[in-house]
């Protein structure tokens, strides 16, 4: 089937209609610290859905950089992939369910020229607290879907985000393709896999009270999502992902770098695995986050990528030492840096990344894979014990997670607790000054990174004292020198405001104030007044940091146990960040 252009067709159409194209925000998030990586278009938009005014208007559009750690040990069949782009369209208090529903239509049918018999929608079909969305299914009926192809579904479907979550939220209507060659039925039926899922407008006419009611939001927002692996693959006529116009590029360059044909299913998982691992790399080392490979949060993640794209390569027989890894990740640079300019302006850094941790794992790679196998023919039992994971780890460079995925290739199990209890005794005993703490798992957070994690909170509550009570954090980024910390305020801060907040944060500090960490119900947390940025994204369970009577903040962690920890605070510099965005760079010394 022909190539379909999807991302240059959807953003042209919404330009169209008047929407401003907006670029990706970072692939990491800029304003969550609990959050690794950007999952979804509209999560960096949640402040102006929530009803901030965005700097570019009200109607916006854009294709968002989005990866899903979740996803990472599927990858390797036909449709998982750990990157993936989503297009979206949004309306800010805006246009509302008709011009939605009938650009959704008009583009579908129009300009990606989908016979409208092949399409079905669903609709939410009411509860007790909401009625039908009967307006939508009326919108798709005027647009000539008929009648049985539009199926009323609950909340478990046709709901954003879902029914618990407080806050801006409503009812969605999905879009359904028919992918296949049988004669598409009259009647939809949802459960029939052949109707695929394209495309979701959410309509977020609701705030969620937390007194547990409904009520009818002033600003009606439009927030879709379309996710353009997966549909390329479909409109393209293929089941497998990897075979469409995403990815035909980089696995033609697989096979010609190994030899191999796609076309066997054991070379296929290993391809699929170097392609969506090489270009979720290219994405993250090539973000203006400036991430590097390391043994801690979205580091750890890239270094498992690389480590495993190598394992992989392997597999294929590829030579290692050869450029290889070069090539493929310019073909993805050249790919993708039409919409990432980053890409092109970061190139040098993204090869040098990939290099240099291909040349430290390669190094040990070999002997590991056979002090594995040694261990394993003399292995009692099915379970890898937490000696041979953890030197597999500290000597061969072998992330945990590689270590259990060789190990099910056998049908064994890694000893995990206890690999983690040895790996933390380790970092006890090199502590070297630096406190290295557990966290989700592996990914730990240093002792500086954890000091300015807590001076940011002081920050915050120092900034609105001083500047007063509109003042919420808007990004932060830390690193073990220095933090930066954007927050919504509309004027350059003058000196003496500097000065006040510097001192007035080092006043804290002074007080010894302990830092008090509690888990509490979201509403409650709410109820206590603690700042939270992104809550609808948290858990019912979310955790608190109470400092004294100063900060009171939802908030991941982690954080120093006394405020006395943190040194002397000092405000380097302060400037513009956006629109109503002010950035404090500042050091602790
Ligand atoms: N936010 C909606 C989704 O991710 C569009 O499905």
């Amino acid at each position: 089937m022909e190539k379909i252009d999807l991302k240059d067709k959807y953003l042209k159409f919404f330009e169209s209609k008047g929407h401003k194209i907006i670029p990706s925000a970072p692939i990491v998030p800029e304003n969550d610290p609990t959050c690794l990586f950007n999952t979804a278009g509209m999560q960096p938009l949640v402040p102006y859905l929530k009803g901030e005014p965005h700097p570019e208007g009200k109607r916006l559009a854009d294709v968002q950089k989005c990866f899903r750690t979740n996803d990472l040990d599927e990858v390797g069949d036909t449709t998982h992939h750990t990157f993936f782009e989503m297009l979206g369209n949004w309306s800010l208090g805006d246009y509302f369910k008709e011009e939605a529903i009938a650009w959704s239509f008009e583009l579908l049918t129009k300009h990606l020229n989908i016979p409208v018999e092949r399409l079905a929608v669903t609709v939410f079909k009411g509860n007790d607290l909401v009625p039908a969305d009967t307006e939508s299914a009326e919108l798709w009926q005027k647009e000539g879907i008929k009648e049985e192809r539009i199926a009323f579904l609950g909340e478990e479907n046709n709901w954003w985000p879902n029914m618990e979550a407080p806050g801006p939220c409503g009812p969605d209507t999905e879009i359904f393709y028919w992918r296949s060659n049988e004669a598409v039925p009259e009647k939809f039926d949802p459960e029939n896999e052949n109707w695929v899922e394209i495309w979701n407008n959410v309509f977020m006419q609701y705030n969620h009270e937390p007194n547990g009611t409904f009520v009818p939001l002033k600003n009606k927002n439009v927030d879709t999502g379309l996710g353009v692996e997966r549909v390329t693959a479909i409109l393209e006529g293929y089941t497998d992902n990897y075979k469409s116009s995403v990815w035909q590029e980089v696995i033609r360059k697989i096979e010609e770098i190994s030899g191999l044909p796609y076309n066997n299913e054991e070379n296929a998982r290993s391809m699929r695995i170097i392609a969506d691992h090489m270009r979720a790399v290219v994405m993250i080392s090539g973000d203006e986050a400036g991430i590097k490979p390391s043994n801690t949060d979205q580091g750890y993640i890239l270094r498992r990528l690389i480590r495993r794209i190598i394992r992989y390569a392997k597999k294929l027989n590829i030579d290692i030492n050869s450029t290889w890894e070069q090539e493929l990740a310019e073909i993805i640079i050249n790919k993708y840096s039409k919409y990432y300019s980053e890409l092109e302006k970061n190139k040098t850094v993204i090869l040098q990344v990939l290099q240099e941790e291909k040349i430290k794992f390669n190094r040990t790679l070999e002997k590991g894979l056979r002090e594995f196998e040694k261990a394993i023919s003399n292995l009692e039992g099915n379970e890898i014990n937490k000696e041979i994971a953890f030197r597999l780890y500290d000597t061969y460079g072998f992330p945990i997670e590689l270590t259990e995925e060789l190990a099910k290739e056998k049908g064994l199990k890694v000893d995990i607790e206890g690999f983690k209890q040895k790996f933390a005794e380790h970092q006890e005993k090199s502590r070297e000054g630096a406190t290295q703490k557990f966290k989700g798992g592996l990914a730990s957070t240093g002792e500086m990174e954890t000091k300015y994690h807590t001076a940011t909170h002081l920050l915050n509550a120092a900034l609105k004292k001083v500047l007063g009570e509109h003042v919420h954090q808007k990004g932060s980024n830390i690193t073990a020198e220095r933090m930066r910390f954007d927050f919504s305020h509309n004027a350059k801060m003058t000196d003496e405001e500097k000065q006040k907040t510097e001192d007035l944060v080092n006043e804290y500090i002074k007080m010894a104030i302990p830092v008090e960490k509690t888990e509490m119900p979201k509403e409650e947390a709410l109820k206590l007044g603690a700042e939270a940025m992104f809550i609808n994204k948290y858990g019912d369970i979310v955790t608190v940091y109470k400092i004294g009577d100063v900060s009171i903040e939802v908030c991941g962690g982690p954080h120093v146990s006394n405020t006395s920890e943190l040194g002397h605070f000092k405000i380097k510099k302060e400037e513009a960040s956006s629109a109503g965005v002010r950035r404090i760079k500042a050091i602790l010394e």
